[in-house]
């Protein structure tokens, strides 16, 4: 068993830090549902997993009451009821008890059913209601809290319900330095997934071996599997942004794009590198890959606390655009990493803490040249710190390695 890194009280500590922000008004947060289908595999909604660590409690509810007097009933967490005969299926579960509550760090714990005895006297006490989660598209589901309230609000009269969404989003973006050991482990996990790769990648291969070699590498190092699907695209494939198919035989003179990262403890890493399928680039190829990790650096150069992602942007879009391949960058230079892949994106200019990726690309259908180089990057007080920079990334490094490796 891997030992958890974030310790229980950095969990509580969060808990109070948002119950402080809601300043009387009430919150709460869903873990979200599981699927009946064996084919479903629950994710926890992420800013439940932030403030419980709790990974398997789907159809829970983290009740936050700031106007309650009791301390320690302004958190409260409800779970869904025993039911001997679904746990027969899906698994055993425990009793409220003070086991449960030391497991949890959560005082207060009660079954989902009795939600309304809690809520409803503490919305007619306060009546603000403040909606914590990001909100929805007009094509998506409404937010789930904010869907919660909508139904109390219809029940009592002179109900408010505010807007609190950034709190979350900003608490998050500004990991830890617990949270900065976890993406690390997740990191270095990955790393070994890349070396396997070099150690292997070869004409013949079909871009599902280049996934499974990867992926087997993080499980045997400590992950429990990936924070994203892998993307391995060879040739034209190279060129697919979201690539899933993974399913060609790498050719000789082509190119692999692969986009992949380990998740550890729940968070993730995200790292793109681009090989060469036989070794070396082609002179083509190369020049290319010079001109996106000359825009990777220009971007990661510029990464300190104060600037915003679309500076970032600029500064790497100006390389491929001096380069003559404005057209060929078509997404953004990178986003926010943790609990999610595209982690929560507060309203507001990076802060010391914050991890990004940075990931400029640049992709040439007629020529079958897709190339992005992806690494993550910690905020520090007075700049940054590359941590995929162990990952091979210069041509000149790429080659060598896997010369080395041909001529075992
Ligand atoms: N792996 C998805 C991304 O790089 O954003
Ligand atoms: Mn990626
Ligand atoms: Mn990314």
């Amino acid at each position: 068993m891997i030992k958890e890194i974030i310790p229980k009280k950095e969990y509580a500590a969060r808990r109070s830090r948002l119950v402080k922000s809601l300043k009387g008004a009430i919150g709460l947060i869903h873990s979200g549902n599981l699927g009946n289908s064996l084919h479903e595999t629950y994710r926890p909604n992420p800013n439940f997993l932030y403030l419980t660590g709790l990974s398997n409690e789907p159809g829970a509810l983290l009740f936050l009451d700031s106007s309650n007097q009791v301390e320690s009933k302004q958190v409260q967490l409800f779970l869904k009821p025993r039911d001997p005969e679904i746990e027969v299926w899906d698994g055993y579960r425990s009793g409220i008890n003070q086991e449960l509550r030391q497991a949890t760090g959560i005082e207060t714990i009660f079954r989902i059913g009795s939600l309304d005895r809690y809520l409803t006297p503490a919305a007619v006490r306060c009546k603000r209601l403040a909606c914590l989660q990001t909100f929805s598209g007009c094509s998506q589901p409404v937010s789930s809290d904010f869907a919660l309230f909508k139904k109390v609000a219809e029940r009592i009269p002179g109900v408010v319900i505010e807007d609190h969404s950034q709190t979350l989003a900003k608490m998050r973006s500004r990991k830890s330095s617990h949270e900065i050991k976890v993406i690390r482990k997740a990191i270095e996990i990955t790393s070994r997934g890349f070396s396997r790769v070099l150690e292997q990648l070869a004409p013949g291969m079909n871009e599902f071996d280049v996934q499974e070699t990867l992926e087997h590498a993080y499980k045997i190092h400590g992950a429990r599997g990936v924070g994203y699907n892998t993307i391995a695209g060879s040739g034209l494939n190279s060129t697919v942004l979201h690539y899933q198919a993974n399913d060609a035989v790498l050719q000789p003179e082509e190119l692999i794009c692969i986009d992949s990262g380990a998740a550890f403890q729940g968070y993730c890493a995200d790292v793109t590198r681009t090989f060469p399928v036989s070794g070396k680039f082609t002179k083509r190829q190369k020049e290319i890959y010079e001109i996106v990790l000359e825009a990777e650096l220009a971007a990661i150069r510029k990464v300190r606390p104060g600037v915003t992602f679309a500076q970032l942007d600029q500064a790497a879009r100006g390389v491929i655009c001096k380069a003559g391949f404005a057209d060929a960058f078509m997404h953004g230079i990178g986003h926010h990493l943790g609990l999610e892949v595209h982690d929560i994106t507060p309203d507001e200019p990076l802060k010391e803490g914050a991890v990004i990726t940075i990931e400029p690309g640049v992709y040439l259908p007629d020529e079958k040249i897709g190339i992005r180089i992806e690494d993550d990057i910690l905020v520090t007080r007075t700049g940054s710190k590359n941590l995929s920079e162990k990952i091979p990334e210069t041509v000149l490094q790429i080659e060598r390695i896997m010369k080395q490796h041909r001529h075992r």
